[in-house]
């Protein structure tokens, strides 16, 4: 039988308030999340014991075994599966990739075994339940408190200088976590409204993921040269993005990006 197959798209925080942190140490969010059209894929079949291969252009490096967030979401719904995941997100990237990847085993495992995941998502990391909503959203709490929204397509361009960011280290560089929530956005579905509440929000992790990262600093600046709308960083990094007009416009900037910087992981995609 052929294997039950889910897409895991990119996660990109179009904003990330940091307003507090619980006495375990874990931070309070207010996150405008959305999702790219482009990401890994896994493939899940029944199996008489877990398996785990990885494939795909960014399979390097990632674990074949309980490391992956893969199997650990496979041993959460509770069954035997085996799984191919196709690598095409970099890893640590503030792109949810291991989150999102968790999410489309859970997804594929519901339609394998015809019934819901009944365990608590956010177990297995603070992205997860959105991941597995998969759909635009704004995220409080540390992740688990989801407001569906409705988000037209944005054409981006997602770059990643090559160098991976450990969220707990920036998380413990960043100086205030009691920073204000994102003001309310505009719900009159026009996109200069959004862009101008955009460009007023922010990414509280960006300064402390620079510090740790300069690099960062020269993809925003060529993401900036470049003409686009916003460029901000999303998660804790070092992934940023760049909102364009259009989709021409969006994969011409990467085209000229990849060309000026080929050792950066370019992608020109649709944020929705
Ligand atoms: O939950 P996840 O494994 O993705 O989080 C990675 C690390 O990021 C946590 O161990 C924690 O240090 C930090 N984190 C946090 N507050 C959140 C999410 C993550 O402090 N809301």
């Amino acid at each position: 039988m052929a294997p039950t197959e889910a897409f895991a798209p990119a996660k990109i925080n179009l904003t990330l308030h940091v307003t507090g942190q619980r006495a375990d140490g874990y931070h309070l969010l207010d996150s405008y999340v959305v999702f790219a059209d482009f990401g890994d894929v896994v493939r899940v079949s029944r199996a008489a014991e877990m398996s785990l291969r990885v494939t795909g252009p960014r399979a390097m490096g990632v674990p074949e075994d309980a490391r992956n967030l893969c199997w650990r979401a496979a041993e959460a719904f509770g069954e035997p599966v085996a799984i191919t995941l196709e690598k095409h997100l970099p890893a640590a990237a503030g792109i949810g990739g291991g989150s999102s990847d968790a999410a489309a085993v859970l997804r594929a495992m519901e339609a394998l075994f015809g019934r819901t995941f009944s365990g608590d998502a956010s177990a297995l990391g603070a992205d997860v339940p959105v991941c597995l909503l998969g759909h635009a959203a704004r995220m409080t709490g540390i992740g688990e408190t989801l407001m569906p929204l409705s988000q037209p397509p944005m054409p981006a361009v997602l770059v990643n200088p090559g160098v991976e960011v450990s969220t707990p280290e920036v998380f413990r560089a960043l100086e205030r976590k009691d920073n204000p929530p994102m003001d309310d956005w505009p719900l009159d579905g026009q996109r200069d409204s959004m862009l101008g509440w955009l460009r007023t929000q922010r990414n509280d992790l960006q300064a402390p993921a620079l510090a740790l990262q300069p690099v960062i600093g020269a993809v925003l600046a060529a993401l900036e040269e470049t003409g686009a709308d916003i460029a901000r960083m999303s998660g804790s990094g070092a992934t940023c993005f760049g909102l364009f007009g259009t989709r021409e416009m969006a994969r011409a900037v990467a085209e000229r990006l990849a060309e000026a910087h080929p050792g950066w992981w370019i992608k020109d995609c649709d944020l929705s």
